[in-house]
């Protein structure tokens, strides 16, 4: 194995991955899929999605990578055989798809970092934070500043600075809960906190019952992307692991994390969007940007805290790039022997590529958001657990066995769930998820289409 590296502390590991996962996906994606998914109702689909689903399906991951030490494309060429081998693939094009946009979104955040330099954010009504939202959204600035994301991450990757990484995941997420608690608690004085508590928390099951069939997709999509599960990111970083860690306390404590830290980004942004009288059905990928410019804009030293919290962002969508980067860049190196640096510029300068019509036109956003999560992670996730849960039962339990004192029936509970109820689950989402996206390529899609 080439110069395999491991993690520098022995919290590393559970840093990086919660690293990882914290990201653009709890406090971007995570406020606009709730009004897109109606409010309190998606929120408890998407919890039960992370419980059932999502901790079961984050063990698949580590067991595969703690077995094989490898990165997904090897790993799954090592224990597997036949078409199974394959797997590995399909994670490399998700990886190249998410990063695309992903470094668009994270370009954003970094805009508005800056703004907070030079102009502030004057900005106290939801009509001017849109306009501005809209100017920096797409055009030239969006532009510059993927370019500015994409080059931090790729110094990050190309020279492999594990330890920077670690040591900024551990400052920055207390920085984040303890900025977006400040938030709340000052959102929850506005006039709409109340309204805005009632839509996220209180769920009318009448609506699961009648909008399964959206929210289901919707909220598999949210959980595995939050939880940067579906293309072999966690595989990826078990596999730098010894086998005394407990996989099964890492994968709680990084879903405890994670999940804590999008709950929050919700308290912080209904009070907003319910006190600006709009409906969080439209809000769209702008809602945190157009609620926070207001709330910068009108608390005392809030250039400041903009300043620290833009910032912040950036640094968690850092270190959740890095982490999808690696996963193609380590298999450039493993499978076709290029050094770091070369495998590192060609993966870099392809997504830059990639990521320029989303620059443009936030069609594309929708495009590649839409196959990634309605698509493509669910579909990475379905194969891993049929794998893990047929293919190599018992390797599996036994490697989860490890490090953990007293397994007793819990990994049969656990390969029970991932061998039936959780593929059923999946495979209607992925069915789902198709036929919405689907949907979308035949309506809006192709309106933009025409109208160009
Ligand atoms: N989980 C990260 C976030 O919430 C994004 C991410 C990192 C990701 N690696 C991933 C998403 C792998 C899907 C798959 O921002």
């Amino acid at each position: 194995m080439s110069e395999r590296e491991t993690w520098a502390t022995r919290t590393g590991f559970i840093l990086a991955a919660v690293g990882s996962a914290v990201g653009l996906g709890n406090i971007w994606r995570f406020p606009f899929a709730v009004g897109e998914g109606g409010g309190a109702a998606f929120l408890l689909v998407y919890l039960l999605f992370v419980a059932i689903i999502g901790f079961p399906a984050i063990l698949v991951e580590f067991v595969i990578g703690r077995r094989t030490d490898r990165n997904p494309v090897g790993a799954l060429k090592d224990l597997g055989h036949g078409a199974w081998r394959y797997i590995g693939y399909l994670f490399i094009i998700t990886g190249f798809v998410i990063m695309s946009y992903y470094s668009v979104v994270a370009g954003w955040f970094l805009r508005y970092f800056t703004l907070g330099f030079t102009e502030g954010y004057a900005v106290d009504d939801p009509e001017a934070a849109l306009g501005l939202f809209g100017s920096i959204s797409t055009g030239l600035d969006a532009l510059l500043f993927h370019a500015i994301f994409m080059a931090a991450v790729l110094i990050v990757v190309g020279l492999g600075i594990r330890q920077g990484i670690e040591l900024a995941v551990k400052v920055m997420v207390p920085a984040i809960i303890a900025l977006l608690v400040g938030l709340a608690l000052y959102a929850a004085t506005m006039d709409g906190a109340s309204a805005a508590y009632s839509y996220y928390l209180s769920p009318d099951f009448g609506v699961i019952v009648d909008e399964w069939q959206t929210l289901l997709p919707l909220a598999a999509g949210q959980a595995f992307f939050t939880l940067s599960l579906g293309m072999g990111v966690m595989i990826t970083y078990a596999s730098y692991l010894g086998e005394d860690r407990n996989l099964s306390k890492d994968g709680l404590t990084i879903i405890g994390f994670d999940t804590g830290i999008a709950i929050l980004v919700g308290f912080v942004v209904f009070p907003f969007i319910f006190t600006a009288g709009t409906d969080p059905q439209q809000e769209t990928v702008g809602a945190i940007f157009v609620s926070l410019t207001q709330a910068f804009g009108e608390i005392p030293a809030g250039q400041i805290l903009g300043i620290i919290f833009f910032g912040t962002v950036a640094i968690a969508a850092l270190s959740s790039a890095i982490s999808i980067l690696e996963v193609v860049v380590s298999y450039l190196i493993d499978e076709y022997q290029q050094d770091r640096v070369t495998a590192t510029a060609i993966v870099g300068g392809a997504i830059f590529l990639l990521g320029i019509p989303v620059t443009q036109d936030l069609i594309f956003l929708d495009l590649f958001d839409g196959a990634v999560d309605g698509i493509l992670l669910v579909l990475g996730a379905l194969l891993l657990v049929l794998f893990v849960g047929w293919v190599i039962p018992d390797a599996a339990t036994d490697e989860l066995g490890k490090g953990i004192a007293n397994l007793g029936s819990s990994g049969d509970v656990w390969i029970w769930l991932v061998r039936v109820p959780i593929v059923l689950v999946l495979v209607v989402s992925l069915a789902l998820g198709i036929v919405d996206y689907v949907d979308f390529l035949s309506t809006d899609f192709a309106d933009w289409f025409a109208a160009r």
